[in-house]
């Protein structure tokens, strides 16, 4: 059987239930975390909980609990789904109340959480994935990880319509991210990112690999550039939990481009699966 975490409470999931009144039901107000577990071992906790606490600080939501207790509950739920590959996902919304824009101060955060299993990204990451290109149509604090991800559901289907995998999406010319994903392009060997301003979400991922790259002597620079530039990468990659590092063979919409699978990008593949948890 599945369980899931409801507050403090381990459930089996067809026990959960959630109040009509939550805000994050209402106003998709709330925050999120995914971490992904490899072997049993929740990989990169500490940089999910210290983002965690930043989208909390944000949106002024307190935390149900202190850092200890939530990585105690996660814990539980991960021995309870003996879950070997897969992810881990909770939630925190601002409470229950009457709908209304303006929240009060005083409803306790409802926390709940879920493991999935994780898919195969052998074929994706040996072969690469094909991207859509379309305008960035979120709002302006993409740096907060909120449950409210409507921009980034709607370009998700318009690229799922155009057989594509993601969508890589540009404000005004200048590339951001993907919807789920950050993006990364190799020009000369030097990898190119756009940097962690409010305009996109920084991923664990895009750190750790930044990260990754730098010590074994990679440059990186981390500033806006056109979607031009991208045209004329010689390689280009999304990162994120669910799909390491990915290398991107072609773009579709608004550019029309293809790559081919790059050294640089499967040396950084095999570089960041070394940092992964082991058996
Ligand atoms: N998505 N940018 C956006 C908009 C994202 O939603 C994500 C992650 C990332 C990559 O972040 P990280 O490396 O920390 O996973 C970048 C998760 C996986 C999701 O919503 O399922």
């Amino acid at each position: 059987m599945e369980y899931i975490i409801q507050n403090q409470q381990l459930l089996p999931k067809k026990e959960a239930s959630i109040n009509f009144e939550d805000r994050g039901y209402y106003f998709g107000d709330g925050i999120y975390e995914v971490i992904k577990i490899y072997n049993g071992q929740p990989f990169a906790m500490d940089h999910h909980l210290k983002r965690l606490q930043s989208s909390a600080k944000k949106l002024d939501i307190t935390l149900p609990y202190a850092e200890e207790k939530i990585t105690e509950l996660l814990m539980k739920l991960l021995n309870k789904n003996a879950v070997v590959d897969g992810f881990l996902y909770f939630q925190i919304t601002r409470g229950v109340e009457p709908r209304n824009h303006l929240y009060t101060r005083n409803s306790p955060a409802v926390f709940t959480a879920f493991t999935q299993a994780a898919q195969n990204l052998e074929e994706t990451q040996k072969n690469g994935v094909n991207v859509w290109l379309t305008d960035d149509i979120r709002w302006l604090r993409c740096d907060i990880k909120t449950i409210n991800l409507l921009g980034n559901v709607m370009v998700k289907r318009e690229a799922a319509d155009h057989q594509c995998h993601e969508a890589i999406l540009h404000r005004n010319g200048m590339i951001t991210e993907g919807s789920s994903s950050n993006l990364f392009l190799v020009k000369d060997q030097v990898l190119y990112t756009h940097p962690a301003t409010n305009l996109i979400l920084n991923g664990i991922t895009r750190q750790l690999l930044i990260d990754v790259a730098t010590k074994h002597n990679y440059s990186v620079v981390e500033e806006p550039f056109p979607v031009e530039v991208l045209e004329h990468a010689d390689e280009a990659f999304i990162t994120s939990t669910s799909v390491e590092i990915t290398p991107i063979i072609s773009v579709k919409g608004q550019l029309a481009t293809t790559f081919e699978v790059g050294p640089v990008t499967k040396d950084l593949q095999t570089k960041f699966k070394a940092i992964l948890p082991r058996k």
